[in-house]
């Protein structure tokens, strides 16, 4: 490669991490994963190993680099953008995680949510974050790991009570960006819109909140400084002497769904992008007013410019879709998930069936801790492409499910959603979703645009962009879907609303 300059992207997410490396015009010109170990220690929890994450992030960023012939001084800035809500609680003197990360699917801490519900709380701590108290977010995985961690693994020279080190200010919290620009950098630094999901961030006064880190015995000397998602200051710098051999500003972070909402340059209020990942996460910019939901979406922050004022979003967190059909691949109903497009065309219809993927619970618009996966409407001539469908469909019925929230939220008619992730190269989804929102789905050139957004924040923290307005020329359409064929959908929508009652409360004792 010649002398040309680039912006460099970490896209750490739930199964694996990506390093994209992006030209002026918003291309890719190098790419490299790994995917990660899924650690389920009890049913209902899953964790991550943080040291593998991080060793995994050095060993694609320096792939990436050799394949695509780079240099790391080619890039002017790297950008973060990770799973969200992911908790990681580490020793600042020997840099080592306490224990596993707990991963926003985990439910180990649904009993503390309802504890919070008995007693009243729910409501203050809503108004507060925006957010509807569950376990998906990080404060109750905190306290759990400040109480549940073995001392020994704090690997100090004594033993001693893992909370009073965390008020000793020994131990930080943090999540992925955090532990990430950590390694990268040494700073302790998170970005407003990660602040946002860890339910102890007022998302008002743009502070820790002293009651909320109080409610959840969480000390402040553990929490990491909050600065802009594209940072003019840079969070830091990768050191010259470290595995990158150079000295890279590392100046944005964005939590997965609000880098893709940038990427898709959701930039005006009334914009709105739905990603397919391991969940579904919809947002729509609703701009400098925080909207608080009435229908169980959830109010984020969506981004922050240096100097800039904050932009929130209504959100619709969807927490199994792209993982239905990994755990399609597991049951060995599918070879790969490229096979699901196949099967789910070569029948009719899912000749009755219904599943509900409800694997972590039920996010939004349900929030039910308890809900568990389901399949009804089975019979003797149920075949695995019946199944195959039925979990396409769920992935677009649950989509409608949030749509209709934030449509009765913001009373902005969606006329047309921009979509992402890996699961909208399936073109039959994609008409599909078409045909169930009946709404026009958009699918740009660049479907990386989680790790697009993540570079656009920190190329215009460095200059490397300079207006919005040159990340909305890069912005292209690869195909548009129309809705066509319905087939029965509003019928077919009623069923499914039956299928989900039915999931609804059932892990509880
Ligand atoms: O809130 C969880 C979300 O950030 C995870 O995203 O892409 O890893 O499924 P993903």
């Amino acid at each position: 490669m010649s002398g040309e300059t680039y912006v460099g992207a970490i896209d750490q997410g739930t199964t694996g991490t990506r390093f994209m490396v992006f030209d002026h015009d918003g291309k890719v010109v190098a790419n490299a994963y790994e995917k990660h170990e899924q650690i389920y220690p009890e049913p209902g929890w899953v964790e991550h190993d943080a040291n593998e994450i991080w060793e995994n992030t050095k060993k694609v960023i320096n792939a990436a680099l050799e394949d695509a012939l780079l240099e790391p001084e080619q890039l002017e800035a790297i950008g973060i953008t990770n799973q969200r809500e992911t908790t990681v609680v580490w020793d600042r003197e020997t840099g080592q995680p306490i224990h596993n990360a707990i991963v926003w699917q985990d439910r180990r801490t649904t009993d503390r949510i309802e504890t919070l519900e008995e007693e009243g709380k729910k409501d203050d701590v809503q108004q507060k974050t925006g957010l509807e108290p569950d376990a998906y977010f990080s404060a109750t995985k905190a306290e759990w790991l400040l109480d549940n961690s073995d001392p020994i693994k704090l690997q100090r020279s004594r033993p001693a009570d893992v909370r009073e080190r965390a008020e000793e200010g020994e131990l930080a919290f943090g999540t992925i960006d955090t532990w990430l620009i950590y390694k990268l950098t040494g700073n302790h630094i998170t970005d407003v819109t990660n602040a946002s999901r860890t339910m102890l961030f007022n998302i008002h006064d743009m502070e820790w909140d002293d009651e909320l880190l109080d409610e959840f015995n969480v000390p402040r000397e553990m929490v990491p400084e909050v600065r802009p998602s594209s940072d003019d200051d840079h969070y830091g710098s990768t050191d010259a002497d470290g595995f990158l051999g150079a000295e890279i500003p590392v100046a944005g972070a964005l939590g997965d769904q609000q880098a893709a909402l940038f990427g898709q340059t959701c930039f005006d209020a009334g914009d709105a992008k739905n990603t397919y990942g391991t969940g579904s996460f919809m947002l729509m910019n609703t701009g400098d007013e925080a909207v608080m939901s009435e229908h169980g979406l959830l109010t984020t922050v969506g981004f922050q410019r240096s100097g800039e004022p904050v932009q929130y979003a209504l959100e619709g967190s969807i927490f199994i879709t792209g993982a239905a059909i990994e755990w399609l691949e597991d049951m060995t109903l599918i070879e790969d998930a490229a096979e699901s497009e196949k099967l789910a065309r070569s029948v009719d219809s899912t000749d009755g069936v219904y599943f509900v993927p409800a694997f972590a619970g039920l996010g939004a618009p349900h929030w039910d801790q308890r809900a568990r996966g389901t399949i009804v409407g089975m019979t003797r001539g149920t075949r695995r492409e019946h199944i195959v469908r039925a979990t396409l469909e769920s992935i677009a019925f649950q989509t409608r499910d949030v749509a209709e929230a934030m449509v009765e939220d913001s009373d902005i008619d969606l006329s047309s959603l921009r979509v992402d992730g890996g699961a909208v190269k399936n073109n039959f989804l994609c008409q599909l979703q078409s045909n169930i929102l009946d709404t026009e789905i958009v699918r740009p050139e660049v479907d990386e645009t989680t790790a697009l957004g993540a570079a656009y924040a920190a190329g215009l923290a460095v200059g490397y962009w300079e207006t919005l307005d040159e990340l909305r020329d890069n912005w292209q359409v690869d195909r548009e879907f129309n809705p066509s064929n319905p087939q029965n959908v509003e019928h077919r929508y009623g069923r499914w609303k039956e299928a989900v009652e039915r999931s609804l409360d059932w892990a509880r004792d």
